[in-house]
């Protein structure tokens, strides 16, 4: 494959651009910080990336310059067919409630910002025949839930947004893959008090690659969020309003 990647730096998205390199992807990598970008580059071609792996600035705060981006990886890779993207930002509920500024740039990120670089992204896929495009949402947008409520409505929006896109563009040749982690150990989750089933990145990861693989619409890591969730989405409201998750 010929891989995009918007948010290798860390967690999920480190140990699956890394399995990735392991079986000698290609891979070119996007983010907002240029000496970790060109750390994580070397990391990989040392697992076995095929070639050299290539870098361009790209913050979801700035969205004029995704074309730009997406062209340098274009040009390096010769046209790449897989996009990823797990790049995105979590706060707590409280902090969100107690800061509009920081709330109102949690919602642009993980929304607007997420969306209007998928449809860069899923133009130039689509423009070539197609390919996958991978993009990480959350189980937090299944239901509104009192501690995320913010966060989880960014993820609701997204995870229906890709269904849409799957609906339309899936026989055009567009394979959309939504990823729904549930509770897992990384720098996003750091100081979190984690649930049962809470997850470890690598298998996550490779429960990812394998969706990827396949062309699975939406996945769940670790699989046990699907059960989850099943339950969680049919409790009734009254219910919802007593407990505290
Ligand atoms: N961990 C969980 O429990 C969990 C659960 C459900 C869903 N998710 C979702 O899964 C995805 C990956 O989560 P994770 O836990 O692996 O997160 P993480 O360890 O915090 O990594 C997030 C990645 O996103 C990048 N990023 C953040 N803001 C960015 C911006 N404005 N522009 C460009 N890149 C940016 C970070 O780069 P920097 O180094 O520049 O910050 C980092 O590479 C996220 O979309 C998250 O919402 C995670």
């Amino acid at each position: 494959m010929k891989v995009v990647f918007l948010g290798a730096t860390k967690g999920i998205g480190r140990a699956l651009a890394r399995l990735m390199a392991a079986r000698g992807d290609a891979l070119f990598l996007l983010g907002r910080d240029a000496a970790d970008l060109e750390r994580s580059a070397r990391d990989l071609e040392a697992r076995g990336a095929r070639g050299k792996v290539g870098t361009a600035a790209c913050d979801l705060g700035d969205a004029s310059r995704f074309e730009s981006a997406l062209d340098a990886a274009d040009a390096a890779l010769g046209g790449f067919d897989t996009v990823v993207l797990t790049a995105g930002v979590f706060a707590t509920q409280e902090k969100l409630e107690a800061d509009s500024a920081l709330a109102a740039s949690l919602l642009n990120a993980n929304f607007t910002a997420t969306i209007l670089f998928c449809e860069a992204a899923r133009k130039r896929l689509l423009a070539r025949g197609g390919g996958t495009l991978c993009v990480f949402s959350s189980v937090a947008g299944e239901r509104g839930r009192k501690p995320v409520i913010l966060y989880g409505a960014t993820k609701a929006g997204l995870s229906a947004y890709l269904e849409g896109l799957d609906h339309k563009f899936r026989a055009a040749g567009l394979r959309t893959v939504c990823v729904k982690p549930g509770f897992v150990k990384t720098s996003m989750t750091e100081g979190l008090k984690p649930p049962p089933f809470a997850g470890e990145p690598e298998p996550v990861a490779q429960r990812v690659l394998a969706a990827i693989d396949r062309g699975t619409p939406v996945v769940y890591a670790p699989p046990m969020w699907a059960l989850v969730m099943m339950v969680i989405r049919n409790l009734p409201r009254f219910v919802m309003r007593k407990v505290a998750f």
